[in-house]
């Protein structure tokens, strides 16, 4: 075996072969299984869209109609789980409480049998049927209210916006919301994505494997990010406050939330459709004046920063979308969660199919022989 160059990050070291997802940074394309995100993002739903990324192909009209009944009949809770969540402090981030939900899974659902297709469907399902009903449910249960049951009458995405909120949503709402979701559901081998082939790689259950994923996708590096850009923007304040706040961020080597991405030196493709979606809220809305600054931001970014290829990524303009939905700041990431399992769920089965445990290297940088000190004489 050569023996490779140690790289900080992985940076551009492949750790696996994939067919689910391809990314070309330089010309800012993502493709989901060879179909442009553009296209699926306009044409596809989220439902459908899963079931491509895990499945490899477009479902048929009956096998699309199968797939959403199955998880329109898998949302709800067992009450042991809400009275779980019942016990959560209020004041705990819901990232959290979706990890320990998502691992706790494992518990209530607890045969293991990776080698079997229809055990690897019924975990698919599950999660992704139960995972929205659990985030809206700790947004409620913090606030002191019951969480109310899903409706089987809303599709996949007007039902969480009712979960969250006890309303029913403006079906422009819940479109552009399905259509973020489609959008978050796949990156190739993001860190989150790959905390989960590691953990799936050990073949463990696939609720191990979601709430691993959960927890790296918390990081503010990775999908907090979007959490932070609206603090920013809250911040900044004006746009008069954007050149001042760029100099400071420069002086003190920080980074600005939402830009920049290890694969994407141009605009994230994602991010122009955000930009696009949070137009359409707007214009059918109100206007939000932090989209004022993001605008004033991304130029600022552009002149300053453009060189090395930092543009926005798509936790941008997905916070601004977000606002407009009337979610709040601390849901972004758990919403970024219920989007990627399908991603996570398809490297998952990926993985399965061709499965070697992950046990990289080492460069030891430590000493040898070193004699153990009593501890009197430290
Ligand atoms: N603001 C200012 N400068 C930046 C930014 C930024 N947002 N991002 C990168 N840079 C600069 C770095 O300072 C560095 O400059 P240098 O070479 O002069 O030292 C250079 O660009 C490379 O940056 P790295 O941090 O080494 O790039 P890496 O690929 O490791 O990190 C990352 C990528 C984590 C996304 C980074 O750009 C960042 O921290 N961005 C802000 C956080 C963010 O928005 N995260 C969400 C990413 S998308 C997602 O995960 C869903």
């Amino acid at each position: 075996m050569t023996v490779c160059e140690y790289k900080p990050g992985l940076e551009g070291i492949p750790a696996t072969q994939s067919s689910i997802s391809f990314v070309d940074g330089k010309q800012g394309i993502l493709e989901y299984r060879g179909i442009n995100i553009t296209e699926l993002a306009y044409q596809s739903t989220f439902l459908e869209t899963s079931y491509l990324l895990i499945w490899g192909a477009l479902p048929t009209q009956e096998e699309l109609a199968d797939f959403e009944h199955e998880i329109c009949y898998h949302r709800r809770l067992k009450y042991r789980i809400r009275d779980m969540m019942k016990c959560f402090p209020e004041s705990g981030h819901p990232m959290d409480a979706l990890q320990a939900c998502a691992a706790a899974l494992g518990l209530f659902y607890s045969r293991r049998a990776l080698d079997d297709p229809a055990y690897i469907r019924a975990a698919a399902v599950r999660l992704l049927a139960k995972i929205p009903t659990m985030v809206a449910a700790f947004q409620l249960m913090r606030k002191g209210n019951d969480p109310v049951q899903p409706r089987d009458d809303l599709d996949y995405s007007a039902n969480f916006l009712y979960m969250l909120s006890e309303r029913e949503p403006d079906p422009l709402a819940a479109k552009i919301f399905d259509i973020c979701l489609t959008l978050h559901a796949e990156h190739t081998i993001n860190a989150s994505t790959f905390s989960a082939m590691v953990t799936a790689s050990t073949l463990t259950d696939p609720y191990a494997v979601v709430a691993s994923a959960v927890g790296t996708l918390a990081g503010p590096l990775h999908g907090g990010a979007n959490e932070e850009v609206i603090e920013m923007l809250e911040e900044i304040g004006s746009v008069g406050n954007v050149e001042s706040y760029l100099d400071k961020c420069l002086a003190h080597k920080s980074k600005v939330m939402g830009f920049g991405h290890r694969v994407y030196k141009v605009k994230d493709p994602r991010a122009t459709i955000l930009q696009e979606l949070a137009q359409q809220l707007f214009d059918k809305f109100g206007g939000d004046h932090y989209y004022d600054i993001a605008l004033a931001l991304e130029a600022g970014v552009a002149k300053r920063l453009g060189e090395k290829g930092i543009y926005p990524n798509v936790d941008f303009y997905s916070g601004l979308v977000y606002r407009k939905l009337g979610i709040p700041t601390d849901l972004f990431t758990p919403v970024f969660a219920i989007a990627r399992v399908s991603g996570w769920l398809a490297h998952w089965k990926e993985q399965l199919g061709e499965n070697r445990i992950f046990r990289p290297t080492q460069i030891y940088t430590g000493s040898h022989q070193t004699p153990y000190q009593p501890i009197e004489e430290r």
